[in-house]
């Protein structure tokens, strides 16, 4: 299973290196054991990742960004690109957020080009999709997914295991509502029959009290975490659990 800590717009440097530490300390305590069959990413702001990589250096735990430019390089204002990542030893990105889609012009097909051009720097790739509200009350929710994830199959034709789409319905999104567990395990299973990718991860509210209910629906194969891995305790939490299934 894959855990991933997406911090948005929270933690500058500082706060960054002293979660790192807090979440090492925590799983010193634990014993490694404990979480063992679980990847665990964390995701900064761009400023961030450098104190997350050098405090989290050894430990297993990856440190992602919150998106990657297609490009080498040239004249795009407010990006970063794939060789900047990867010299500041950061492991994968995400892309296609539906906060990137809502406040940002993000599109399918932009999502798709920084998906496959990440995973062919060498880096790992956490592609987000979801229905809105509006779009799940009109019955569009297939629809959106099979366009959503049909433009990464056409960038990305061999998904690799180094790709792992997240389901995130945008309605679930920092809002403390949850799909139920059956609403996530129809969409992974239907994302899967669509693009065989190995890892479908959940993401949409999260939290330690909800974890074991939807990490255990079949095609669930982690999650991406918003809210509750801000903190060290929940996040942890949510780690355990999903160490516990696999284990189970
Ligand atoms: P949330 O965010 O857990 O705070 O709902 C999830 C996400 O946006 O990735």
């Amino acid at each position: 299973m894959l855990i991933a800590g997406n911090w948005k717009m929270h933690k500058g440097p500082g706060e960054t290196a002293g979660f790192c530490a807090g979440l090492l300390e925590r799983i010193g305590e634990l014993g490694a054991d404990e979480l063992a069959g679980v990847d665990i990413v964390v995701a900064p702001a761009f400023v961030s990742l450098h104190a997350a990589v050098e405090e989290l250096e050894e430990s297993g735990i990856r440190v992602y960004a919150q998106n990657v430019h297609w490009a080498e390089e040239g004249a795009f204002t407010g990006e970063v690109s794939r060789s900047m990542l990867i010299a500041s030893g950061v492991a994968g990105a995400i892309v296609g957020h539906s906060e990137r889609r809502l406040y940002f012009g993000e599109a399918d097909d932009t999502a798709a080009l920084r998906a496959a051009a990440a995973l062919e720097a060498g880096l790992d790739v956490i592609a987000c999709v979801g229905e809105t509200l509006e779009e799940r009350e009109h019955d569009e929710t297939e629809d959106v997914l099979r366009h959503q994830v049909g433009a990464l199959a056409e960038a990305i034709p061999e998904p690799t295991p180094a790709l792992a789409v997240a389901y995130e319905p945008v309605w679930a999104i920092g809002t403390g509502k949850t799909a139920t567990p059956e609403m996530a395990h129809e969409a992974h299973a239907l994302i899967k029959s669509i693009y065989p990718v190995e890892r479908v991860l959940y993401g949409g509210s999260v939290k330690p009290e909800n974890a074991e209910e939807l990490l255990s629906q079949d095609d669930v194969d982690g999650a991406l975490v918003g809210g509750a891995s801000l903190e060290v305790d929940s996040f942890t939490a949510i780690c355990e659990t999903a160490a516990r299934l696999t284990r189970s």
